[in-house]
């Protein structure tokens, strides 16, 4: 995946632009008081840039926002993000942003707009954030070596089909589901995959099957053992908490579509089947 290296090398090089430890910074800022508040240097990970109107309105499109969604940006600078999530559907949002002076200019945002009961915004360390599971839909426009600090988090973290997208960086070799370029920027779309990788138990009607699943990101590919026979797995897709896969059983082929629950998948609709998952 190609990254914009040179919108990244832009963002390094602004003036604005310090390195850590920012967190410490942050914390005296915040004991000394506003009006000190301003006068001490915060040290970010990521120089602040806004995300043009037409990209902002693209992500929102991308991760199909709607009102009952909590959008969350880390390092959400003015708040355009999760303003405009709230406006146009009203959504309830969240932002986080280490320098008190964006969070002061993103709370008099969300009132100028008339949606500071949806959205709300404090000064904290995006290393720090707790990713609370009622998020929905992630927006980000760091860099991707933060990008990928918080991959892990994020993977691990959030539900399985919350939306991520990022503006400009990717997430390495977590391959996006969609990604597209907005006036010459790039615009990356995830879906938080469910986690399936191991061996399950398959009941099939009155046919116990053994399944063995193996999973990077949202990519899977598995096989099936019945009758002393191994079938491979065809048309296989994780997106969320879905799978979905096929396969040949005496001659016909048989569709499954399910919802993964931790260690269990159930069928979706009438379909009698389900998995457990023994390692
Ligand atoms: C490129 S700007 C993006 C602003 C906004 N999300 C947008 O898309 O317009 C990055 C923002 O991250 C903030 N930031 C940098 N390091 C941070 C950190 N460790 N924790 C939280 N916010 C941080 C900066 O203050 C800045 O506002």
């Amino acid at each position: 995946m190609v990254v914009n290296s040179s919108r990244e090398s832009a963002m390094i090089a602004s003036p604005s632009f310090a390195l850590r430890p920012a967190a410490i910074l942050v914390a005296l800022s915040l004991m000394a008081g506003t009006a000190v508040a301003q006068d001490i240097k915060v040290n970010l990970d990521v120089p602040y840039v806004p995300t043009p109107q037409a990209v902002v309105e693209r992500m929102l499109d991308l991760a199909d926002v709607k009102k009952d969604d909590y959008v969350v940006d880390l390092g959400s600078g003015d708040g355009r993000m999760p303003i405009r999530a709230a406006e146009r559907v009203g959504a309830r949002g969240l932002g986080v942003d280490l320098n008190p002076d964006r969070v002061s200019e993103a709370k008099e945002n969300a009132e100028k707009a008339g949606v500071s009961d949806k959205v709300s915004f404090r000064v904290g360390d995006l290393y720090e954030e707790s990713l609370s599971d009622d998020v929905t839909v992630m927006t980000m426009y760091l860099l991707s070596r933060v990008n990928l600090d918080l991959r892990p988090r994020i993977l691990n973290g959030l539900k399985p089909g919350t939306r991520i997208v990022s503006h400009a960086f990717d997430m390495g070799d977590w391959t996006p589901d969609r990604h597209e370029k907005v006036e010459g920027r790039d615009v990356f779309f995830w879906v938080v995959p469910a986690k399936v990788d191991g061996r399950w138990t398959l009941r099939d009607g009155d046919s116990e099957l053994q399944l063995d699943l193996t999973q990077q990101f949202q990519k899977v590919q598995g096989v099936v053992r019945g009758d002393g026979r191994y079938h491979s797995l065809r048309g296989v897709s994780l997106r969320g908490d879905e799978i979905r896969f096929s396969f040949e059983r005496d001659g016909k082929t048989r569709e499954f579509v399910g919802t993964v629950d931790g260690d269990t998948i159930e069928a979706q609709g009438d379909a009698k089947w389900s998995a457990r998952r023994n390692s």
